[in-house]
C-alpha cells in the first residue's frame, strides 16, 4: 500500500525503494543525497517506521504500507509538521526538508510530546547543510505543541 492505495508493481530484485518511489510511480518529493545510508533525504515510511529508502530494496515493502511526503498534507492542507517547518523557517535550500519531514513524523506518532534532546537523538540520522538544525528543532517543537492542542480540543 503506497500512501494509502494499493498498487501491484512486478519490479526488479534489485530495485531500491527511492528508485521505485521516484522512477516508477513518479513520486519525485523523495529525494536522494548520499545513496548510501548517511543523510537521510531519502526518508519515508515503512509499517509507520521511518527508513531510508536507498537502503530498502522494494521488493522487500510487498504487503507493507509505505508513506512518503506527498500523503502528509490532508484536504490540501499542510499537516502539523509542514506547518511548522513554514512558520519557523525550517527549509533553507528545502532539499533536505522531505526526509526530515518523514522522520518527524514517525517521532511524534510514538512520541507525541518529545523534549529537544528527544528529537535532536531521533532525527540524528537527517542531515541539513543549511539550516544549523534550530529552526528544526523549533519546526518539531511547534508541531507537536499543534497537536497537543489540537488533542485537547477534541
Ligand atoms: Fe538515503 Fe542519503 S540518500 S540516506
Ligand atoms: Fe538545505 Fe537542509 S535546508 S540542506
Amino acid at each position: 500500500t503506497l500512501n494509502g492505495r494499493q498498487r501491484d508493481d512486478a519490479v526488479a530484485g534489485n530495485l531500491l525503494l527511492v528508485d521505485y518511489l521516484r522512477e516508477v510511480v513518479g513520486l519525485t518529493g523523495t529525494k536522494i543525497g548520499c545513496d548510501g545510508g548517511e543523510c537521510g533525504l531519502c526518508t519515508v515510511l515503512v509499517d509507520g517506521k521511518a527508513q531510508h529508502s536507498c537502503l530498502t530494496l522494494a521488493a522487500t515493502c510487498a504487503g507493507k504500507s509505505l508513506e512518503t511526503i506527498e500523503a502528509l498534507a490532508e484536504g490540501g492542507r499542510l499537516n502539523a509538521i509542514q506547518r511548522g517547518f513554514h512558520e519557523k523557517l525550517g527549509a533553507q535550500c528545502g532539499f533536505c526538508t522531505p526526509g526530515m519531514v518523514m522522520a518527524a513524523e514517525a517521532l511524534l506518532r510514538v512520541n507525541p510530546d518529545p523534549d529537544e534532546a528527544e528529537i535532536r537523538n531521533e532525527m540524528a540520522s537527517n542531515i541539513c547543510r543549511c539550516t544549523g538544525y534550530v529552526k528544526i528543532i523549533e519546526a518539531v517543537q511547534f508541531a507537536a505543541a499543534e497537536l497537543k492542542s489540537n488533542r485537547e480540543a477534541a
